[in-house]
């Protein structure tokens, strides 16, 4: 190389050198699940070597310094480009106060100076819980100003997003995830922003992106697990079982068994535990019931390797009763009755299930992404199914106290309120303000699931397919023999169309 080419290479490397920056950026929030312990994450473009989070109690004394970790993680597959994690541990934090803090260091610059409070952290105190899934950096807006207004409002806890970042957090060579982080800052650096992997993480590194970018959630969480695909909290009232439903698709059963195993022992764990989190949710990215049309064959074939295979999880969650399963990958939200197999309990009053026999099964994948939503027909569901929206929106989960967990989602945003969930489990001292407020009976349980779904999912496949509804129905009809029970008034149609859709709705 001739020395003029030497210099010519020598001002590019400087020139690129110095665009990159060690200013911080992505900050965000954890909890380990441990009382009084805050995880503070960010990235800078540049090595920084030493950087820290400062706090304190007020604005103006951020007197306690935490150094934090600096890992090199290459976010380009062909290597040609690299960004640096930072993941900082407070501990010893006094309960029920607020925390100013920054982060960086003096060379390189601090961030601008946020806050948080350590309200959850308080024994024995309700906490409100945001949930939603399937949140990108396209067409989220619509959340992610509401969770602004919500701060601004007071809200103060947790938010929990169940997996589908970004779409994808590995595009454009991690620069969407970059941007992605950046757009939840206004919110993540303020309230932990909890965790769990999607099939949208899926980049062909083994889910790199989110390991990396979300690695502290694993590494400091109470269950030891030292990874962020399967981990698990508690706050508060409530044991949170996290894990991946990706493993379930891919080939390697060896994985499926060892988080199998995991499950097995945190379950057992948290139900030993039921004195303090009297409640046990567990969380993935896909669910194991949906009533989705659209999507075929998402509910009808990919939820049964879940539900009922070699590592069927309501196995798992009967064994331990789980007392909900929140799920999300289709874009919408449905609420399911009490359900197990498949057999299902039906209470009188829709929004309150005291005792529930089985597992309560959420989708919450509606908080807006660059694919749109997902429908439902207005007929034909899954019969376990209690309630659907193909809407935006995101859902409050509230864990009162051992009695009371309330779960409301909203509907279309908002603009159609609220579908509400009370579950309520005690003895019938314990319950029977609500017997006597909304009457409940526990009614028989009823087990006809399958052919009216195979009829809602056929004839979904059929209309995509070109058929008319009228074809659909009648070819459909022959496969389910569901249009017997139209004829017998067991179902209805409405005019030739059995795609109604629920919410305010735009396909592209
Ligand atoms: C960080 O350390 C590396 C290796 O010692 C050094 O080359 C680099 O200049 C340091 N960067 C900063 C910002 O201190
Ligand atoms: C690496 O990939 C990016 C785009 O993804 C491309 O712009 C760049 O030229 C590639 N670099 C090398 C060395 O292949
Ligand atoms: C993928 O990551 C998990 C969790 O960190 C690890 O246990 C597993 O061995 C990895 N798989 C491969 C193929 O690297
Ligand atoms: C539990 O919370 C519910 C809902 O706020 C309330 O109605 C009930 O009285 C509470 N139970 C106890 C024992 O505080
Ligand atoms: C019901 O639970 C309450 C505590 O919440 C307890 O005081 C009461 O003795 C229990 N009643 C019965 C019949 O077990």
């Amino acid at each position: 190389m001739s020395s003029a080419l030497v210099l010519v290479a020598l001002v590019a490397c400087a020139a690129l050198a110095s665009a990159l920056s060690s200013a911080p950026e992505q900050i965000h929030l954890a909890i380990t699940g441990n009382p009084g312990e805050r995880i503070v994450s960010w990235v800078t473009m540049a090595q920084t070597n030493a950087s820290y989070v400062q706090y304190g109690n007020s604005l103006a004394a951020l007197t306690q310094q935490a150094n934090s970790d600096e890992t090199a993680y290459v976010t380009a597959l062909n290597g040609t480009r690299t960004i640096y994690l930072h993941d900082a541990l407070l501990v010893g934090l006094t309960v029920n106060t607020r925390y100013y803090y920054r982060v960086g260091n003096a060379v390189s610059g601090w961030s601008a100076v946020y806050d948080f409070d350590t309200k959850i952290d308080v024994p024995n105190t309700p906490v409100d819980i945001i949930v939603y899934g399937d949140m990108g950096s396209t067409n989220s807006d619509r959340t992610i100003s509401k969770l602004k207004s919500e701060l601004a409002g007071g809200f103060s806890s947790l938010i929990l997003h169940t997996g589908d970042f970004a779409y994808d957090l590995h595009d454009h060579d991690g620069i969407v995830g970059d941007e992605f982080m950046n757009m939840i800052q206004p919110v993540a650096a303020y309230v932990p922003y909890m965790v769990c992997v999607g099939n949208h993480e899926y980049d062909g590194r083994n889910f790199s992106q989110y390991q990396n970018r979300f690695a502290a959630v694993g590494r400091y969480s109470q269950s030891g697990t030292n990874n962020n695909l399967y981990y698990s909290f508690n706050v508060n009232y409530v044991h949170f079982t996290i894990f991946s439903s990706e493993l379930y698709y891919s080939d390697d059963t060896a994985v499926i068994a060892e988080q199998y195993a995991w499950l097995q022992k945190d379950l057992a764990q948290a139900v030993a535990n039921r004195d303090k989190q009297p409640w046990i949710i567990a969380v993935a990215h896909r669910p194991i019931y949906c009533s989705n049309v659209d999507d075929v064959p998402d509910c009808t074939k990919d939820v049964l390797v879940m539900r009922d295979g070699p590592y069927s999880l309501d196995n798992l969650f009967a064994q331990y009763k789980v007392d909900m399963f929140i799920g999300a990958h289709e874009h919408s939200y449905e609420l399911t009755w009490p359900v197990s197999h498949s057999m299902y309990q039906l209470f009188p009053n829709p929004n309150v299930y005291v005792n529930p026999l089985y597992t309560v099964n959420i989708v919450a994948g509606s908080a807006g992404c660059k694919e749109d939503l997902d429908y439902y027909d207005k007929i034909y569901y899954g019969p376990w199914s209690n309630f659907r929206s193909a809407s935006y929106g995101y859902a409050h989960l509230i864990a009162y106290n051992h009695t009371h967990l309330y779960w409301a989602q909203k509907l279309n945003e908002g603009d159609q309120g609220v579908n509400e969930l009370w579950m309520i489990k005690g003895n019938a001292t314990e319950v029977a303000d609500h017997a006597h407020n909304f009457g409940y009976a526990p009614s028989p349980m009823r087990s006809d699931a399958c052919e009216e779904y195979c009829f809602v999912a056929c004839v979904g496949n059929a209309v995509r397919n070109g058929q008319s509804t009228q074809e659909a129905h009648a070819s459909c009809g022959a496969t389910c023999n569901c249009v017997d029970r139209v004829a017998a008034g067991q179902a209805e149609l409405i005019g030739t169309d059995v795609r109604v859709e629920l919410g305010r709705v735009t396909r592209h």
